[in-house]
């Protein structure tokens, strides 16, 4: 997979997504056969046990990326700038951009509208491929007071418009649109050249991403509108670990074929 090929989907077949964090679920994702492994700033709420994305490092992001690409060696990997690595300042963007790619990365992603489009096209000029993000932009949470639905009003639809042509003019290769009205995300979809992929935002996109937990169900108290379950990893590993401890306190484990003998 690559960009070029990622664009030519559009209109053709339906673009998968999903995210991973590191090597075991990189090898599932890829056996598994979707298109693109996102290694998503979602790390933060997912993994590393904070409350939001915003706290996520480079530093994190850089050691999850590697593992990825370990567990996906073929695999087509989008890393997340996560929160200041790239608004700060052009070059401090691009190196932070550039240490992804040095990491096993294909390309990045980064939450915002046309205000980052001159940045774009500089990643872009240096070899760098670019996944925008409009919609809710997780990052911006404490702006939006609250993860709300986008695009309900019409100067809320106006904008995200605006904002995907804007970014598919500077150069990106695929937006994804989070929590977005259908009736919205359709339209940009059928605006933009690009391919749209869609997570809560409704049918009509080119794509979707969903996030590695969500999809396993491996956050019980997590379950909007949006997500689907295909799995309850967590009432399975809970019942797992259980019986392994049990089976300790009881002295059924390690039984005699999990033992070494002389003969
Ligand atoms: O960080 C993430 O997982 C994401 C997806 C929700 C698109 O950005």
């Amino acid at each position: 997979m690559d960009v070029i090929k990622i664009m030519k989907m559009k209109g053709k077949e339906k673009i998968v997504m999903i995210t991973a964090y590191d090597a075991p679920s990189a090898r599932i994702a890829w056996e598994a056969g979707v298109d693109i492994i996102l290694v998503g700033d979602s790390l933060g709420n997912n993994v590393l046990g904070y409350k939001d994305t915003i706290p996520v490092t480079m530093e994190e992001m850089l050691i999850h990326v590697s593992a990825v690409r370990r567990g996906a060696e073929e695999a087509f990997i989008v890393a997340d700038m996560p929160f200041l690595s790239y608004q700060v300042s052009e070059s401090e963007a691009i190196k932070n951009a550039g240490l992804f790619l040095k990491s096993g990365a294909n390309a990045v992603k980064l939450e915002g509208g046309g205000e980052f489009a001159e940045l774009i096209r500089k990643l872009v000029a240096s070899g760098i491929p670019v996944m925008g993000h409009l919609g809710l932009t997780p990052q911006s949470v404490n702006v939006f007071g609250g993860y709300k639905v986008q695009g309900k009003t019409e100067g809320s639809r106006k904008k995200l418009i605006e904002d995907a042509i804007a970014l598919e003019e500077a150069g990106v290769f695929s937006i994804v649109l989070e929590m977005v009205v259908e009736e919205v995300a359709r339209e940009i979809t059928e605006k933009v050249k690009v391919p749209t992929i869609g997570i809560g935002a409704g049918r009509y996109c080119d794509g979707q991403v969903l996030v590695w937990h969500d999809v396993l169900g491996l956050n019980p108290e997590f379950s909007p509108r949006f997500v689907k379950k295909y799995a309850d990893l967590y009432r399975i590993s809970l019942e797992a670990v259980r019986t392994y401890k049990e089976e300790v306190k009881e002295g059924k484990f390690p039984g005699v074929e999990n033992v070494f003998r002389k003969k």
